[in-house]
Formats: C-alpha cells, structure tokens, sequence
C-alpha cells in the first residue's frame, strides 16, 4: 500500500494507531470496528451530520457526488434517503467490503494520492482523510482536476493541520469559500476538534 510515510505510518498522536489497525477489522484493544468505534465518539453528530446538513442545503437533489476516503459509506448514511447518486473511492478495500450503507451507485479502489478521479464531480467530499498520514495537502491538486469548473470541495482538516500550511497552500488549487470548526470526536474525555472547509475550484493560474 502506498502513502507518504507508508499505508501502515501512525494516523496521528491522538488516535495512536495505524491504518491497518483502524480500518482492517476490529481496532485494537477498543474490540469495536471502524464504524461503531465512529459512532461512539461522536464522528455522525460531529462531522458527518455537518456535511450532510450542508450538501442538502447547497447541492441539488439529483447531483453526482465523489465521496473520497468513503470508508464503510459514513457520508451515504448521514444523507439517508435523499437523493444524490454517489460513488464511494477508498484505497482500503478492506472498508469498501465492510460497507455499511446502501445509497451508493457504486464502489472504487483508489488511491487518491496517485491519480484523479476517473471521471469530474460537482461536488466531492472528502471526510476524516486530510491528514499527513493519509492525504497531505498536495493531494488537493488531484482534487481539483476532478472537480467540475463550478465544482465543490467539502472537507475535513483536523486541527493542528489547518495551521500548518493549509491555508496558503490550497490557494494553488482551490479557494476556501468559509470553513467552521467544530467538535470531532470525544475520547476518553478529550474532545477534538475539527475545520468543516468548503472548497470551489480555482480555474485561473493552473
Ligand atoms: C478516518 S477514515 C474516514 C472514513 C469516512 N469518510 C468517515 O467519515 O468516517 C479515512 C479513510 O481514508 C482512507 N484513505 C487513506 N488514504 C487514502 C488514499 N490515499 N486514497 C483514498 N482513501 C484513503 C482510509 O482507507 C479510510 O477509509
């Protein structure tokens, strides 16, 4: 598996585990998998609920949207039966076979750091994957060539990122149309936070 510092590198300090250990099966110790360990800590009330909030206030009923990093479908379960048509891409297949939701037209391997989608989108969402260990902030160039010329970005930055070199380098790809921060995800009494970023895609300059 590829990845700047490998598929296997530490997600980050506060979850202090590995890819495989998150999202191959049962994580570690919390006996819990991916979905039901999100569930517990907050992830669809935090993030997932403000995105889907957001797509139904912004985006057309009926719109093809790119869901990146999918995961097990957590943004096709926050939108339940309304009606967009998306497609789900994760590097993990492990994730893409343990699928929670049913709302999805179809699935795809792919590794967001190697290629653009195979086709653009009017909106892509991008939900608990900007981080250095999973989707550095280069990889916004793959995003934008898969964003249609009005496109939209919908995104996740975790904290500490967001300081570090977000806000000038996405200026190269993308324009930050307003972002939000807002609680993430509580564990054993600490709550995190996380930047709510919306993108459209920066058409001058490239
Ligand atoms: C924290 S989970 C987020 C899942 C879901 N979007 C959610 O909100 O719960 C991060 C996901 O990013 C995926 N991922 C990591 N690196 C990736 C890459 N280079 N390309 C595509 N997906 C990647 C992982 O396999 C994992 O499913």
């Amino acid at each position: 598996m590829k990845g700047v510092l490998g598929y296997d590198s530490k997600v980050d300090e506060l979850y202090g585990k590995s890819q495989s250990e998150l999202y191959d099966g049962k994580i570690f110790h919390i006996g819990l998998d991916y979905n039901s360990w999100m569930k517990k800590v907050g992830w669809f009330e935090g993030p997932i609920l403000w995105t889907s909030n957001w797509i139904r206030d912004n985006i057309s009923l009926g719109t093809e949207i790119a869901d990146v990093a999918c995961g097990n479908g957590q943004i096709g379960l926050g939108l339940r039966n309304h009606d967009y048509i998306i497609d789900g891409y994760d590097l993990n297949p492990n994730m893409l076979q343990r699928f929670e939701a049913t709302n999805y037209r179809d699935l795809f391997e792919h590794d967001m750091m190697e290629n653009p989608l195979p086709r653009k989108y009017e909106c892509i969402t991008v939900i608990g994957a900007f981080n250095p260990s999973h989707l550095p902030v280069e990889t916004l160039e793959m995003v934008r060539d898969s964003l249609t010329d009005d496109g939209k970005l919908v995104c996740t930055i975790s904290d500490g990122d967001f300081f570090k070199g977000w806000q000038n380098a996405q200026q190269k790809w993308l324009n930050l149309d307003s972002y939000d921060y807002i609680p993430s995800i509580l564990i054993d009494g600490e709550q995190s936070h996380h930047f709510m970023c919306v993108f459209s895609r920066k058409n001058d300059n490239v």
